[in-house]
């Protein structure tokens, strides 16, 4: 039995993490789930947006399903998910992104797999005006020989476990040359280690133009948190949107899952949003546990689902009627059939 952290989150996040445990259930791996709460929902119970025992059971349990958290614009709290991932030194982004038969997109049979450093850089948090008159403001982007070397070495460890060819290393040192210089030569560095994958490195503008004109050149990319950010929502449009993306967060000692969406408030509480994101994050999960044949379950049932249009949520087919829960339903089914 399995004791796992799960925030049902803010927005649509409830009702697409009850769509997500049916699923779960239906593979039979035991999971007692430890309810907590964060973002909105922390500051209605506990009036604190990480309240400490959301902290205190993730350190515990070391695993985390967690639903998409309403962040305030501007003022209020920091974001929940950038503390999250500080807080247990989750460095690793992990963003595939996969077509799928049935989701409306550009391009068929793209599989990338995005490895964004999690922590560093612009997210760092060091941020300031320079005076009261709001005159000018600065970010301190501090990237560190650590933070490029464990990022980039987890690329290429992930490319040699899955059988990828090929990893991309994306970076800006023609310009930052001391922060993207030492990403870049970190990375290259580590390529040197792993002869077997081929290795090239490219800047990130001629990154998102080579990845509209050909995503299927791209295999495991890996860049710093910025790039990585708008890089990884690019892949996402690439294969249909954001209603299909799963993400994970992974540190040494603890993993965060989660879709890679927002609470999406204008549709929250309709039973209408699509749970697609967050099922496939909880088949890295279970992938991360070890559970390989229950993942590879709830990966091939959501791809042969995705595929019928009388099937899926109306994100994805707008004449559809069918809603979160009938969607999980559909998915659960095939997966006990
Ligand atoms: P959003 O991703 O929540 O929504 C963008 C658009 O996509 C909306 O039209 C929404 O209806 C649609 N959408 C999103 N997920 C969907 C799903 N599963 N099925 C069908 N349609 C879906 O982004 P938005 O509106 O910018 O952010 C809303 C809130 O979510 C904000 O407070 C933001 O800070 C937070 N957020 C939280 C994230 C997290 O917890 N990981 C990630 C991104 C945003």
């Amino acid at each position: 039995m399995y004791t796992i952290t799960l925030i049902p989150g803010d927005g649509i996040g409830p009702s697409i993490t009850e769509a997500t445990i049916k699923v779960i259930e239906a593979t039979g791996v035991p999971i007692q789930w430890d309810v907590q709460y964060a973002g909105m929902s922390g500051i209605e119970k506990y009036k604190d947006p990480i309240p400490e025992e959301t902290i205190a059971s993730i350190q515990k349990n070391k695993t985390a399903l967690k639903g998409p958290l309403t962040t305030q614009l501007g003022k209020g709290f920091r974001s929940v998910n950038v503390a999250l991932r500080k807080e247990f030194d989750l460095y690793i982004n992990l963003r595939p992104a996969k077509s799928f038969e049935g989701v409306p997109s550009r391009y068929s049979n793209v599989n990338i797999v995005m490895f964004r450093e999690n922590i560093e850089e612009f997210y760092s948090g060091i941020e300031h005006y320079i005076d009261a008159q709001k005159s000018a403001a600065e970010t301190i982007g501090i990237v560190t020989r650590f933070g490029s070397e464990r990022i980039v070495r987890a690329a290429f460890e992930y490319a040699v476990k899955h059988h990828r060819r090929k990893v991309s290393i994306v970076h800006k040192a023609n310009i930052m040359k001391y922060t993207g210089g030492l990403f870049l030569e970190v990375g290259r560095q580590v390529a040197g280690e792993f002869p077997q994958i081929e290795c090239n490195d490219i800047i990130i503008d001629n990154m998102a133009m080579q990845l509209v004109l050909n995503p299927h050149q791209f295999d495991v990319i890996v860049t710093t948190n910025l790039f990585g950010d708008i890089l990884s929502d690019l892949c996402s449009g690439l294969v249909g949107g954001l209603g299909v993306a799963p993400g994970a967060n992974i540190g040494k000692d603890a993993a965060i899952f989660e879709a890679v969406h927002g609470s999406a408030p204008d549709i929250a509480g309709k039973d209408i949003a699509n749970p697609s994101a967050l099922i496939l994050a909880a088949a890295m999960m279970l992938n991360h546990l070890g559970e390989k044949e229950a993942a590879e379950k709830i990966h091939s049932a959501i791809t042969e689902t995705l595929k019928d249009p009388s099937k899926v949520t109306r994100d994805l087919n707008p004449n559809s009627k069918i809603g979160t829960k009938q969607f999980a339903q559909f998915i659960a089914e095939r997966i006990t059939r």
